[in-house]
């Protein structure tokens, strides 16, 4: 088997980030080296304690786990949205945690993490884009340390959600987003456009609940609280996809895009605007910076890796 590929892990826990986490602690294909917080879907406290009880549930070997921002970089945060549940991750009802972080900020575990580590990392941003933003303005020399930094954000040809242009991780943080992504870095986003894509259905979700595994369970459970919550007969795996997209590339379809960070707009303030002109220039233009933009993905692919990952094969099929 291949070497698993060596990762770090920023999230907002959040129901569709412990998805992503249940993915990415089972896959073979990964290494986490360590999970920062920030927050978003809730406050951080709540994130941390989320990732933390998470981790717990599936009995997952110690990995650190740091607390990283407590609010964007200019704006004072969006109000935690009511989808997640009162804990922000589908009110489960998980116990503990038992588990600590460290008592070090993220941005300093993530510069340690990097500089520390043989090679480039492989980083995986689920969140509002603060800790990163603020890693790469503190430590920019942290940047060769990166091999490609995937990020769940923004919209490619999609209307956003957080507001009618907007994406909720860049509108959270629009100056952090576009310090990242306006990097140079090498940057994969995985926008709405796929996120969408990757469903779990309620009888699937129910099933699960039921299943052996304790990831599998957990899962089920987030999944049916995101199809009770809006009365529909499926949920999404959300960003998990993002973590599909770094173990399986082949799944995903992507383009090489022109991005920029719209700052200064009312109505599409967050919003990510591509270059997407037939007759765009060769060179992109001021401001805006190249990056690798998933368009799409297989979804009976993705689901098939979520499967695998949970042990749930028989459960959630193509
Ligand atoms: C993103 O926002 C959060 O609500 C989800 O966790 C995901 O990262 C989707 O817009
Ligand atoms: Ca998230």
């Amino acid at each position: 088997m291949a070497t698993p590929l060596p990762v770090l892990v920023d999230v907002d826990t959040g129901g569709d980030d412990a998805l992503a986490l249940l993915l990415a602690m089972a896959s073979p294909a990964l290494e986490v080296r360590g999970i920062s917080c920030v927050a978003g879907n809730c406050g951080l406290e709540q994130v941390v304690t989320n990732t933390l009880r998470l981790l717990d549930g599936i009995e997952a070997p110690p990995v650190p786990v740091a607390a990283g921002m407590d609010r964007p970089i200019v704006d004072a945060g969006l109000p935690p949205p009511a989808l997640h549940g009162s804990d922000g991750m589908g009110d489960l009802g998980l116990p503990g945690p038992r588990r600590r972080a460290l008592s070090m900020h993220a941005v300093e575990f993530l510069r340690d993490a990097l500089t520390e580590a043989a090679a480039p990392l492989t980083l995986i941003c689920l969140a509002p884009l603060t800790n990163i933003a603020m890693l790469l303005r503190t430590y920019p020399q942290v940047g060769e340390k990166i091999a490609r930094l995937y990020a769940m954000g923004g919209t490619y040809a999609a209307p956003g959600n957080a507001t009618p242009a907007a994406e909720f991780n860049v509108r959270c943080d629009p100056e952090a987003a576009a310090i990242v992504l306006q990097s140079g870095l090498p940057v994969t986003l995985y926008p709405l456009d796929p996120f969408v894509q990757v469903r779990i259905t309620r009888e699937e979700a129910e099933a699960m609940t039921r299943a052996a595994g304790a990831g599998a369970r957990i899962a089920g459970g987030i999944a049916l609280h995101y199809c009770r919550y809006f009365g529909a007969d499926f949920s999404l795996i959300g960003d998990a996809g993002t973590v599909a997209a770094v173990i399986d590339p082949e799944g995903a379809s992507t383009v090489r895009s022109p991005v920029r960070v719209e700052l200064t707009g009312g109505a599409t303030r967050g919003a990510t605007i591509f270059d997407r002109r037939l007759w765009a220039a060769e060179e992109a233009e001021d401001g805006f910076s190249e990056i690798e933009v998933v368009t799409g993905v297989d979804a009976p692919r993705y689901r098939r890796l979520m499967a695998a990952a949970l042990g749930v094969e028989d459960m959630l099929g193509d």
